[in-house]
């Protein structure tokens, strides 16, 4: 039933319905179109990045329509609570450390040990949130390297029927999307500049905001940002038949009777819900000092996949 919607009470309800039974729905928000999915859903976050078709598993942010959800999801500290009382709902996200940590929430957050939250300041997006009764991840709403979509018609232009239903809820008034800070050191730091100005956030806390941007010491896009899961055993990848040494994770037919498998009816939306979740239990299992993974194919969300596991596997 894949299509725009008019943003009107019964369809955010079924769209509410949709992303509960973990379906995508887009949505406006006041910066830009959203791609949502419910964050506890794994095999729906794998969707959207099937969608947008993106090479490398970007951790996502959740939206939220209350603060007090953040309790059992982040953890949060005075400086957090007051930049929410003043600027959300609003085009800001924070990068917090990360509280809640079922291996559900493994994929929207690349596997980091931190999550990423704003409130939109929309009212569609606002009501979405509270009748679907959990945090929504998403990114913009259009294919990876394609322009932000601020129009329900960008959105099927670009995306069409792999999104399950698309609420149209008029023009985006932002038009770009919200910056985003990081909370989780002493000092703030600016990962994306956005739709809320930097001066803003400054006058507001009375310090400055460094700029990732230009500082030696800091990575300058919030892709470099990221530290990387990796194991701590040693990690070997492409390997059809493992050493007696290796907790082996499996895919598809190789490794059929492996302790783990990402999937074994070889589905890589299946295989990416389980892959940040199944490296940290093969990290904590302590039978075995190595660990192997199956080779995985390079379409589709393979691709991510293998861009994940390469760097997993990378040693000095
Ligand atoms: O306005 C917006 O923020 C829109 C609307 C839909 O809310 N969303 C959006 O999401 O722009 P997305 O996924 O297109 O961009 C989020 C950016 C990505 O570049 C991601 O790498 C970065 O935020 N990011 C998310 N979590 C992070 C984290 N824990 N550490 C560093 N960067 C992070
Ligand atoms: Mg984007």
């Amino acid at each position: 039933m894949s299509g725009i919607f008019s943003a009107n009470s019964d369809n955010i309800e079924r769209a509410a319905q949709l992303i509960r039974t973990g379906k995508l729905v887009a949505f406006p928000t006041e910066t830009v179109y959203g791609l949502g999915a419910s964050a506890y859903e794994a095999t729906a976050v794998a969707r959207i990045f099937e969608a947008k078709n993106r090479p490398t598993f970007n951790p996502l942010i959740s939206h939220i329509a209350h603060t007090d959800f953040l309790n059992g999801y982040a953890y949060t500290d005075d400086r957090v609570l007051a930049l929410a009382k003043r600027f959300w709902p609003g085009p800001l996200t924070f990068v917090l450390k990360r509280k809640d940590l079922s291996p559900a929430l493994d994929l929207a957050s690349a596997g980091l040990p931190t999550v990423t939250v704003r409130m939109p300041n929309h009212p569609v997006a606002l009501h979405l949130i509270e009748s679907s009764g959990v945090p929504i991840v998403a990114p913009s709403a259009n294919r990876s390297q394609s322009i932000s979509p601020t129009t329900a018609q960008h959105v099927w232009q670009s995306l069409g029927e792999r999104v399950d239903m698309i609420l149209d809820g008029g023009s985006c008034t932002v038009g770009v999307e919200s910056t985003i800070i990081d909370l989780t050191g002493p000092q703030v730091v600016m990962l994306r500049p956005g739709g809320l100005a930097k001066e803003d956030i400054e006058s507001f806390l009375n310090e400055p905001v460094l700029l990732s941007a230009g500082n030696p010491d800091l990575p300058s896009s919030p892709g470099q940002m990221l530290k990387h899961y990796a194991p701590a055993h040693p990690f070997r990848i492409n390997v059809t038949h493992p050493e007696p040494d290796e907790f082996f994770i499996g895919f598809g037919n190789i490794g059929a009777d492996a302790p783990l498998n990402l999937s074994p009816r070889a589905d890589l939306c299946e295989a990416a819900s389980h892959l940040f979740d199944y490296m940290h239990r093969a990290d904590e299992q302590t039978h075995f000092q190595k660990i192997a993974m199956a080779p995985i194919p390079n379409t589709g969300l393979g691709l991510a996949i293998n861009d994940r596991i390469r760097r997993a596997s990378y040693r000095q």
